[in-house]
């Protein structure tokens, strides 16, 4: 059997570069950022440099249609000097959102440029600017295993001024750092599976906790076996290709015994075909993507040293491919997770919880961790409930834990909404004489599943997001790009990178 070398290439991404002061000469093409409100206080003075009445270009590709709306963009060619074309990137009202689309259209118009000199509004706040430097690196990803007509490089470089003498780059470089994450996310979600197995993901999370400062253990199928990972075993059986589970551990320079400690727990199913309970052709299709919340703890973990989060935070992966074969695990099957709980199997394509199970029954019992979170693409009932590319879904057993993820959410622009846990309503559905319980059972598929897990969190505050409405994009959409999105990495970088991620909980 032929087997194809990787074809795995970590980020290619502009300089993003913040310069004091407007350049005398600049790139062959400037870039005005113009707000609902208008365009920067310094246009005057470089439309004097370029040569151009600024107010006048706007006013005229104003009645020709151009909106200012986040993310549109008008070109406008010089036919004399060294700059030879002018781009207006609409902003809209300014916020760190439409900023971000706004980085992302300029990034798709710069592909295959040197260099953009871009002006945006004096005095830009941090968040907005923040967001323009991950919408430049999310606007450059591309994907393509194409041996023709390959899309264009990204830009060589993106530079910004605000034509102040202000010093703004740290603000940048966090932006980059955190679409970095989100890029990581959506190339380990596109891959495909021929390529992308369990131990493809480990290897890919063994290189990054090496250039990242994490310390890494994998646990190979033997030794899921030794210590009772029977979920993420069961469901890895039926594939040639082996489980893992993979853990990262980053701990903050000066951790004490008082530093708060998070538990990521990501679903890194590299292929669903449902397994036995098979799915039909339609419902198979992208469900490479299966690992999206695995991607995005490893993204995630990889961004922690660089962004110097204040918190111990240990990534879990649990990883297989759920096939169907001769060795493949069986509906009316019950399997013993970490730690002992039974669960009986009546669908082999709820799939997910039970690698999941394994991941936060082990967090719980052997890390004890101050608060718990899963990631994952766990039901397509998310997709029903929220509808697409709208909110990811959020369920918590502690109320400032999940105000402290939404408020995230709200800043990554990786938004969620909070869905109930209903356990008094639901809960019977989960139960069967035979086992502790059943991994599928009619009524809300989201509910139901979250509340399956949330038998293995103990105690612990715990977070479950259910991301499969927002983990893939219908078309290339501002800083998303058409098929797999990586989804949530940017959300967790951002809330472990706040002052204090647990703040209030417990
Ligand atoms: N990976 C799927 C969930 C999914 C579906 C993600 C569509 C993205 C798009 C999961 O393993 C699954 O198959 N869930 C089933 C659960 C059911 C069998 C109880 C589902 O949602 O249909
Ligand atoms: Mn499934
Ligand atoms: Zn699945």
């Amino acid at each position: 059997m032929a087997r194809r070398t990787s074809t795995f290439a970590y980020p290619t991404i502009p300089a993003v570069d913040w310069q004091p002061g407007l350049p005398v000469h600049g790139a062959p093409t400037w870039v005005i950022v113009v707000g609902s409100d208008g365009l920067p206080a310094a246009a005057k003075e470089a439309g004097q440099r370029l040569g151009v009445d600024l107010d006048r270009l706007l006013e005229v590709q104003q009645e020709a249609g151009f909106s200012a709306s986040a993310g549109s963009t008008v070109a406008y060619p010089l036919l004399s000097g060294e700059v030879n074309e002018v781009l207006l990137v609409g902003a809209g009202a300014g916020t760190a959102k439409e900023l971000r689309h706004a980085g992302a259209a300029i990034a798709r118009s710069g592909r295959g440029k040197d260099e953009l000199t871009t002006l945006v509004a004096e005095g830009i706040d941090d968040q907005a600017l923040q967001a323009f430097a991950e919408g430049v690196v999310l606007g450059s990803f591309s994907y393509t295993l194409k041996t023709v007509d390959k899309p264009k490089p990204v830009a060589g470089r993106v530079t910004l001024t605000d034509g102040s003498t202000a010093e703004r780059q740290a603000v940048l470089d966090r932006g980059i750092v955190i679409g970095r994450t989100g890029w990581l996310a959506r190339e380990f979600a596109i891959t495909p599976s021929n390529e992308k197995d369990p131990a493809w993901l480990a290897a890919r999370a063994t290189e990054l906790a090496a250039s990242t400062g994490l310390e890494v253990k994998v646990w190979d199928e033997k030794q899921l076996a030794a210590d009772g990972f029977g979920g993420i075993l069961a469901v890895g059986q039926g594939s040639t290709r082996p489980p893992r589970l993979i853990r990262l551990d980053y701990v903050p320079a000066g951790a004490t015994d008082k530093t708060p400690y998070v538990v990521l727990v990501g679903k890194g199913i590299t292929y669903d075909t449902g397994g036995l309970s098979l799915k039909p052709r339609e419902g198979m299709v992208s469900m490479k993507r299966d690992m999206t919340g695995g991607g995005s703890v490893i993204a995630t973990m990889s961004a922690l040293r660089e962004l110097g989060a204040k918190v111990r935070v240990t990534g879990l992966i649990c990883s297989a491919e759920n096939m169907p074969s001769g060795s493949a695990y069986r509906p009316d099957d019950v399997i013993r997770h970490y730690g002992g709980r039974t669960t009986e199997v009546k669908n082999t394509d709820a799939e997910g919880r039970l690698v999941m199970a394994d991941g936060l029954a082990y967090a719980v019992q052997e890390l004890k961790p101050d608060v718990v979170v899963d990631i994952s693409t766990l039901t397509g009932a998310i997709k029903v409930s929220l509808g697409a590319m709208l909110y990811g879904g959020l369920f918590a057993t502690d109320d400032a834990l999940a105000d402290n993820l939404a408020e995230a959410g709200r800043v990554s622009g990786e938004e969620l909404w909070r869905m109930p846990l209903a356990a008094e309503q639901y809960q019977d559905l989960i139960s069967t004489p035979i086992a502790d319980s059943v991994n599928s059972s009619k009524g809300p598929g989201s509910i139901t599943a979250a509340l399956f897990l949330k038998a293995f969190t103990g105690n612990t505050p715990w977070a479950h997001l259910d991301l499969s409405s927002i983990a893939e994009s219908p078309a290339d959409r501002h800083e998303y790009s058409a098929g797999a999105t990586g989804a949530g990495a940017r959300l967790l970088t951002t809330w472990l990178t706040t002052d204090a991620p647990t703040a209030g909980i417990g």
